[in-house]
């Protein structure tokens, strides 16, 4: 039987995050291509195009199955095996998105070169930071007329607060693109275009003094060398530390559509990115590396067949070793599961789940018993903390057009709530419900999964309220009795949210800061982490 502590060390677990057409899926397939693992690289190609094609929720429907198995895609590179989650885009784009991230030990910025950092690549960055999430970043699309790469250098840093250490550099760009300088090797990797190549055989020139680089290559090559002794001068050294930590991130350039610059970017991964870490719960820290199986759920997902009202619980391994057909406890509910089905994501296909180690996602298939930031365990009583819910920004209210069905709505929307497909709140005056999202399509996912689950024709509109924040009061600022006095100033402005928690729904971002203002003694949270 495998190690566990071998199993942890080769472990890395990351997610791309990058801006709508960057080029994430054109990367992820490449990278699914070094491991070897080409059949899915297709897939992740096909189901985009669905995605684009069709707005028809039926559609989508059908595509659900493709998409669970395509969230998490696992692969093996050099002695380690590398899980890479998928963060949706733009078009989906939701809290499920940020949810994501929290399961990821590093991730991968891809940046646009034509376009430099845009806003989906800063929102998701943002939660990164948060979480000192260490990030490499990969520059795309050098074979098209880019920015310069000095100028994209300091929009990064500038933008994304980060220092940025080049660990390749390119030479030209567009249709003088000749290749990247990688220097660490000192060497340089010369371009070739074509889509399929796996690498092996490509062009390598050693040395900066080399003649040969100087003839073939003249005046970009003097520009990149001269580029370069500027970088060198004004960057600091690579530092492992400061990279773990998330205020320095190694930047490569390349071609993800020509495969080119990518390898680099794995090797990196694999050398550079940590393995699964410990792990707080309320109870104590928990080591990846203990004998005892935990892990804790931060995604669900509707299975394919609405009508079963299926569920896929997504539980990333937190410590021990996951065998299938083991019993184990859900902590909140103290009830025993044991999961015979698990789906794993393993490279082609969804299949059955043998074992699984830190930083692993496995599938569970379950009717309701699971719960977003659920912990599972051997037996022990321990939560993990740190799932977070985000303050929502965009508001909506919720009526249902037919009043009989009221139980209907509220049942429905008790589910949708603890899939985390939307955050529901209870105005503490009043009776008509709010929903809250991080995107649009949460809406519309919402309004079609109550029709056709539940039978409740939903209507959903426009609510006067802009921002939300949840609020609580420390001990030493006068705590509950505080919090109470708050709530009472403020009661037709206060809602409950699914746990009960209480939480301020405002119209403007300025009303926000006077409210803070009014009440110093007050804490406003846009997240409120599960616990
Ligand atoms: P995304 O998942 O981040 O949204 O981006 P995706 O990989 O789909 O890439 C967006 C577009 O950019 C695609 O073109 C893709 O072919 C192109 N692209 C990706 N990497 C490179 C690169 O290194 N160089 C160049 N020149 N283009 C690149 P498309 O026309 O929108 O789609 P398709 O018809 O090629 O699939």
């Amino acid at each position: 039987m495998p190690d566990i502590a071998t199993e942890v060390r080769r472990r890395r677990t990351f997610a791309i995050i990058s801006h709508p057409d960057a080029g994430k899926t054109t990367l992820t397939e490449k990278l699914l291509l070094f491991s070897g693992a080409i059949h899915i690289a297709g897939s992740v190609k096909a189901r985009k195009a669905a995605r684009h094609a069709t707005s028809d929720w039926m559609e989508i429907e059908k595509q659900r199955g493709i998409s669970v198995a395509s969230s998490v895609m696992q692969m093996e590179y050099r002695d380690c095996v590398i899980n890479l989650l998928d963060t949706p885009g733009h078009q989906d784009f939701s809290e499920d998105t940020y949810r994501v991230l929290t399961a990821v030990d590093a991730a991968l910025m891809v940046i646009d070169a034509g376009n430099g950092v845009e806003p989906q690549t800063r929102r998701l960055l943002q939660v990164c930071r948060a979480r000192n999430t260490p990030i490499l970043t990969f520059i795309n699309k050098m074979d098209r007329e880019v920015k310069a790469p000095l100028d994209l250098l300091d929009e990064i840093e500038r933008e994304l607060g980060m220092t940025v250490v080049p660990f390749t550099w390119p030479i030209g760009m567009g249709k003088l693109f000749h290749g990247v300088w990688d220097r660490r090797a000192d060497q340089m990797r010369v371009f070739a275009p074509g889509e399929d190549r796996r690498g092996g055989n490509e062009e390598i020139l050693l040395g900066r003094d080399n003649p040969a680089i100087a003839e073939r290559f003249g005046l970009e090559w003097q520009q990149a060398r001269d580029e370069l002794e500027l970088v060198e001068g004004a960057t600091p050294p690579f530092d492992h530390a400061a990279f773990l930590a998330g205020t320095q991130t190694p930047m490569f350039f390349g071609s993800a559509i020509n495969n080119f610059g990518v390898k680099e970017v794995l090797d990196a991964l694999v050398e550079l990115a940590p393995p699964p870490g410990p792990k707080p719960a309320l109870q104590r820290t928990v080591e990846p590396t203990e004998p005892k199986f935990s892990g804790v759920v931060f995604k669900i997902q509707a299975n394919m067949d609405p009508a079963h009202r299926d569920r896929i619980a997504f539980v990333r391994v937190a410590s021990g070793r996951f065998e299938r057909g083991m019993k184990l406890r859900i902590t909140r509910t103290g009830k025993e599961i044991k999961p015979n089905t698990v789906v794993s994501f393993l490279s082609q296909r969804r299949e059955l789940l043998e074992e699984a180690y830190a930083g692993d996602i496995i599938g569970i298939p379950n009717h309701g018993l699971l719960q977003l930031g659920d912990t599972l365990t051997e037996g022990e009583a321990l939560q993990f903390t740190g799932l977070p819910f985000f303050a929502p920004e965009i508001i909506r209210s919720v009526e249902v057009a037919d009043p009989l069905r009221t139980k209907q709505l509220k049942a429905g929307l008790q589910q949708l709530g603890e899939e985390g497909a939307i955050q529901v709140f209870r105005p503490m005056v009043g009776s008509v419900l709010l929903l809250g999202a991080v995107g649009q399509l949460q809406f519309e996912v919402v309004q079609h999964r109550l029709e056709t689950e539940y039978g409740v024709k939903a209507r959903i509109s426009g609510s006067p309220y802009h921002v939300v924040r949840w609020v609580t009061c420390p001990p030493e600022n006068g705590g509950e009795a505080e919090l109470k006095r708050f709530i009472d100033a403020n009661v037709h402005r206060m809602a409950w949210d699914a746990v009960d928690a209480p939480a301020i729904l405002l119209d403007h971002a300025a009303t926000l800061r006077a409210v803070e203002g009014n009440w110093p003694k007050i804490r406003f949270h846009t997240m409120r982490e599960h616990a």
